[in-house]
């Protein structure tokens, strides 16, 4: 009997605009201070895309980066995922724009809006398409323009968002050693107002009122999203443990979602994870999303904080609500 194939990460890349803005930046244009946002959140600076930059351009960036790594040709690719809530335009898929500039011929292209979870929610699509046999390299994509959505009248959300796309190559393998060996997902939908942006939808069409009340921009409930993160975070840490029966001393590096570096901190602390095991780069670009993970991780990788061989746990959450985890062997 032959095992059937697993998914394996065989190459990640990512691409982070080179425009920075600063806290200083910020306190020019909202009441704030360098000093509050890094207490707060652990943030000094986020990179926002320039002019001609968007989501696709960016995932394709991160995308190039990926196959590159992973030693394949766009023409190998059999799906395209993107994960993102800032799409190129509500219609076509950012991914068909991906297909398109990357020449991936023979790929299905489509996106998921699982707000910041997106990465790991496809992560599970990915692997489902290729331990069911029907795809061998499926390309995962998170890239958010967030600055395009975010109110920078509003100081209590403008501070957090960065732009940036990352990038992963799944591929089929038989190597029991080397795969995605476990995924899972929640949500819960009675929480969708916790974070919205209620505008341009089919409620809330395009409309001149829609502007006028600044309805196209990100709304978040952040002080009930810092406790909801803080146990979430935890819990799916726990339960990838114990469902992959590992320890602290197994877990090479936990990859968290970059929401907040006091929620990241206080989750794995309690756990016992040291600092070392927590790949952190929110003081670097905020918060981006379902970007936020494949270049956490890319980075990881590139610096060789993680090798091959190496057991990572991924975590994520966000709106929806969405959260999920993966526990990966390099
Ligand atoms: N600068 C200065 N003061 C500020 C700022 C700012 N940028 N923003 C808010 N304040 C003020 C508030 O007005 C409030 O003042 P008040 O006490 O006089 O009313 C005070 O600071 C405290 O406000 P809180 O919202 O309670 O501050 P908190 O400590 O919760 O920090 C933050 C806010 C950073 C947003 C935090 O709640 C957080 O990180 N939440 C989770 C992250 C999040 O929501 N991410 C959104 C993306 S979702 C995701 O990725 C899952």
């Amino acid at each position: 009997m032959t095992d059937k194939p697993g998914a394996a990460i065989a190459g990640t890349g990512s691409y982070i605009p080179e425009k920075v803005l600063s806290n200083s930046d910020l306190s020019r244009m909202v009441d704030t201070s360098d000093e509050w946002i890094t207490v707060r959140t652990g943030i000094k600076e986020r990179h926002i895309a320039g002019e001609g930059e968007t989501t696709a351009s960016m995932a394709v960036g991160a995308s190039q980066r990926a196959l590159e790594d992973a030693g394949i040709g766009a023409e190998q690719i059999d799906a395209i995922i993107c994960a993102t809530i800032t799409p190129e335009m509500p219609l076509p898929a950012t991914a068909c724009f991906i297909q398109d500039e990357l020449g991936a011929e023979r790929a299905s292209a489509f996106d998921i809006a699982a707000a910041c979870s997106g990465f790991v929610y496809g992560l599970e699509i990915g692997k489902m398409f290729i331990e069911s046999g029907q795809y061998e390299h499926v390309l995962l994509v998170g890239s958010e323009t967030l600055s395009r959505i975010t109110d920078y009248q509003d100081r209590s959300t403008c501070i957090l968002f960065g732009d940036g796309a990352g990038a992963a190559v799944l591929k089929a393998t038989n190597d029991r050693e080397r795969r995605i060996t476990y995924t899972s997902l929640k949500s819960n939908g009675h929480k969708w107002d916790m974070l919205q942006l209620p505008g341009g939808g089919s409620r809330y069409p395009a409309s001149q009122e829609v502007l006028d009340n600044r309805m196209q921009y990100m709304k978040i409930q952040g002080r009930a999203i810092y406790k909801f993160a803080v146990n979430s975070m935890q819990q799916l840490i726990i339960d990838a443990m114990k469902q992959c029966n590992l320890s602290v001393e197994d877990v090479k590096m936990v990859v968290p979602h970059q929401v907040n570096r006091r929620i990241i901190d206080s989750a794995t602390e309690k756990l016992g994870f040291p600092p070392e095991k927590v790949y952190i780069n929110i003081d670097r670009c905020g918060n981006t999303s379902s970007a936020s993970v494949p270049i956490a991780l890319d980075e990881a990788r590139r610096t060789g904080r993680i090798q091959a061989g190496d057991t990572i746990i991924i975590v994520a959450f966000g709106g929806g609500l969405t959260w999920g985890s993966a526990v990966v062997k390099l």
